[in-house]
């Protein structure tokens, strides 16, 4: 008998094998700065990056990448990631697939038991047909699957629209993936942003309280919410060309107006925690962890201040971002998977995205088991 519950039953990850370290990522930026203002002497030199300055503006101190050497060959400086035939699982939806086996193995679930996969995230490598459908069926699961792209807050947003399939009865078990291979959309030749993001892949399985593993997190509450910014943009789509090899069009990758970003986004990300909290009867300062979005150190220690009315510790709000960098989407996942099986029966924690949109998801949760 289904309750119309939705819990998280499980979590999975995948990270890429290579990883860029801040030394090694500037070390390839100011050659690549050394041959283009040699080589165009009568423009405005283009300034150096720093290992200093990104760790201290961000807390990045390295990020996981598909296509590590491409990306530090100054002549290239973006991913190298071959076409694949058609018949040959895309590189999408192979990292989303990892991730998702290792959800459903954590939750003792088959395949043929999920009904629906939503492949949440900030880029699919094609327009059609959906990544979601492509993993559905390299895992075999039946029913159905579809594209959600909410930037920095997908996760959030499948998470919800996952729950709300629980909840309406529509399904009882729901694949939330996120493949962020953001090293994709990063201009790797800005300084202002080269540091920026990382590549990862999750995924959440969320289910009915009545078929779910003993170990679950009950889904307490999820709200969403956007509010439209240019502050961070990406005008890359079928209707323009993405900029080749960094020339001529860079809107046509990541770009951010970091201080806006940061001096908007906070202050709406802690009002909508703390009026959901009240919303959902809880305490904001007796929340045990918050999983916030991994965009920046500082952001997080602002959010998790004014949510709990002290500087919280690593341990009230943990930090993947140090060896992760921004994987957008993934993020908060990445922190709620690594960070939340020392948690005691009955202790309460938010999963938090904010981003692109802009938009913002909050899903509180509590420990079953
Ligand atoms: N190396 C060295 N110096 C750099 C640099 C680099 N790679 N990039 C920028 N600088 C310099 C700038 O030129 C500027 O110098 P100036 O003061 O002489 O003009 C100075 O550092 C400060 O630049 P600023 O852009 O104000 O830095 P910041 O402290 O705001 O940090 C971000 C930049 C991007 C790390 C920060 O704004 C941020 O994380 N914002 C939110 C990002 C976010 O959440 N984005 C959402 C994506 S999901």
């Amino acid at each position: 008998m289904l309750t119309g519950r939705p819990v998280i039953s499980a979590t999975g990850l995948f990270t890429p094998p290579e990883s860029i370290t801040n030394e090694e990522l500037v070390a390839s930026f100011n050659a690549y700065v050394d041959r283009h203002n040699a080589a165009h002497p009568e423009a405005e030199p283009l300034a150096y990056s720093s290992v200093e300055f990104i760790e201290k503006a961000s807390g990045i101190k390295a990020r996981h990448v598909m296509s590590k050497a491409p990306i530090l060959d100054p002549d290239t400086m973006c991913p190298r990631l071959p076409e694949r035939p058609n018949d040959e699982l895309s590189v999408m939806a192979e990292i989303g697939v990892a991730a998702a086996r290792q959800a459903l193995e954590r939750a003792g679930r088959k395949p043929e038991d999920v009904d629906a996969v939503l492949c949440a995230a900030s880029n699919m490598q094609r327009a059609y047909p959906a990544m979601a459908i492509e993993i559905q069926q390299a895992l075999g699961i039946e029913g159905f699957g579809f594209d959600m792209n909410v930037a920095c807050s997908s996760a959030t947003f499948g998470i919800q629209t996952a729950a709300d399939y629980v909840r309406a009865g529509n399904a009882k078990s729901v694949l939330v993936v996120s493949p962020e291979i953001t090293s994709g959309h990063l201009n790797w030749r800005d300084r202002d942003s080269h540091f920026i993001f990382g590549d990862v892949a999750t995924a959440v399985l969320v289910e009915d309280a009545a078929i779910a593993p003993a170990q679950h997190w009950d889904i307490l509450g999820t709200r969403l919410k956007t509010v439209f910014s240019n502050n961070i943009r990406n005008n890359f789509g079928f209707l323009n060309r993405a900029a080749p090899e960094g020339e001529g069009t860079p809107d046509k990758l990541f770009v951010q107006e970091g201080r806006k970003v940061f001096k908007e986004v906070v202050p709406m990300v802690a009002q909508m925690i703390l009026e959901e909290a009240d919303r959902l009867g809880i305490d904001p300062a007796a929340l045990r962890r918050l999983w916030l979005h991994q965009a920046n150190a500082g952001m997080n220690r602002l959010i998790s201040h004014k949510v709990l009315g002290h500087e919280a510790s690593e341990d009230e709000s943990p930090t993947v971002l140090d060896t992760y960098g921004n994987t957008s989407s993934a993020g908060s996942i990445i922190a709620f998977h690594q960070h939340s099986d020392d948690l005691a029966l009955g202790d309460t924690g938010l999963i938090c995205s904010f981003g692109a949109g802009y938009s913002a998801g909050t899903v509180f949760v509590r420990k079953v088991a």
